[in-house]
């Protein structure tokens, strides 16, 4: 059994759906918890503490503590008033699930420049400012969790969810880039791309298949990646109870050189520019200039960046 007895956690979002579930178990694996959440529509309209004390009320209930918060996300300010109340109520902050998220779907001819930013602001900037304002904390404990809410819709695309896509591909770069500073202060940064029956879907499939994917059969993928033992820059896939993992892959590609025709050789030779044999998962960005730069006759060469 995964133990957090001890442990901090801020989950923002919990007031329903996800979060929710995600707080009440780590709650229940003995961690202390704050839930925040804006307590808005789906589309992020309105304010209300009530759905984040429910859910306090519940974990008390349950034989643990909490605390409730109604910071927006997007709020810089009141981000790191929310983390000053945990640092003066329990002292430490050991976990952060960014879990908070609404939408504004559209296709991207009707979509605004205010629904494209607001759901980058949420999302994104939302992380942001919350994973900022514990990292330094993290930092001087030399311990830290940190999941970012990602989706299948930025992974691999959904018709209508261009903003959304963009702020949840977002998250994976800031991932991969904190999980890469976090090493050496035992700070673990991982993705979370959920499939549930929460609010968000509602209205796009059946209600027998949103009853199929409960919001709890994915907060173990969640409690897996908070633990002691969380792996390192992942993105873990979760739903209905299976579990599955995306990478960013890189193929082995060609040479082409620069010549007139480099860019016909490009089409030309397109299947094995795809040729996923032998693909590979890079460490880090600059593993591409130095493969490009092995094959174009340079030796193995370090120290190249994006
Ligand atoms: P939900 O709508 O039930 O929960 C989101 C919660 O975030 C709400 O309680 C809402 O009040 C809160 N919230 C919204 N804006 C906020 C803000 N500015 N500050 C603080 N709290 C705010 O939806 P669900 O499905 O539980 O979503 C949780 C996360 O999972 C989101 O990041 C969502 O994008 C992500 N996700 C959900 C999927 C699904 O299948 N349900 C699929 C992929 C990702």
């Amino acid at each position: 059994m995964i133990d957090l007895s001890g442990r901090v956690a801020i989950v923002t979002g919990a007031g329903g759906g996800l979060g929710r579930e995600h707080a009440l178990l780590l709650a229940r694996h003995g961690a202390k918890v704050l839930v925040n959440d804006l307590g808005g529509s789906l589309k992020g309209e309105g304010h209300s503490t009530t759905r984040a004390e429910q859910v306090v009320a519940e974990i008390v209930k349950q034989g643990g503590e909490a605390i409730a918060n109604g910071a927006s996300v997007t709020d810089a300010a009141a981000v790191g008033q929310m983390v000053d109340a945990v640092l003066s109520r329990w002292g430490r902050v050991d976990i952060l699930v960014n879990n908070a998220g609404i939408l504004r779907d559209k296709t991207f001819s009707k979509m605004s420049w205010e629904e494209f930013r607001l759901i980058v602001d949420v999302h994104l900037m939302g992380a942001f400012h919350c994973t900022k304002a514990v990292w330094e904390h993290m930092k001087q404990q030399s311990y830290g969790r940190i999941v970012m809410t990602t989706s299948s819709s930025g992974l691999y695309g959904n018709f209508g969810q261009s903003n959304y896509s963009a702020a949840k591909l977002g998250l994976v770069g800031l991932m991969q880039t904190l999980g890469l500073e976090g090493v050496k202060y035992n700070i673990r940064v991982n993705c979370l791309a959920p499939t549930a029956g929460t609010r968000m879907l509602d209205g796009l499939m059946m209600q027998s298949t949103l009853e199929a994917l409960q919001p709890a059969s994915v907060s173990p993928g969640l409690l897996a990646l908070v633990s002691e033992s969380a792996p390192n820059r992942a993105i873990l896939c979760a739903g209905a109870g299976s579990f599955e993992r995306a990478y960013i892959t890189l193929t082995r590609g060609v040479h082409v050189g620069l010549h007139d025709r480099a860019a016909d050789e490009v089409l030309g030779r397109w299947a094995g520019i795809s040729d996923r044999a032998g693909e590979i998962v890079p460490e880090a960005g600059s593993a591409q200039g130095q493969i490009e730069l092995e094959k174009a006759g340079f030796g193995s060469v370090t120290g190249v960046g994006s």
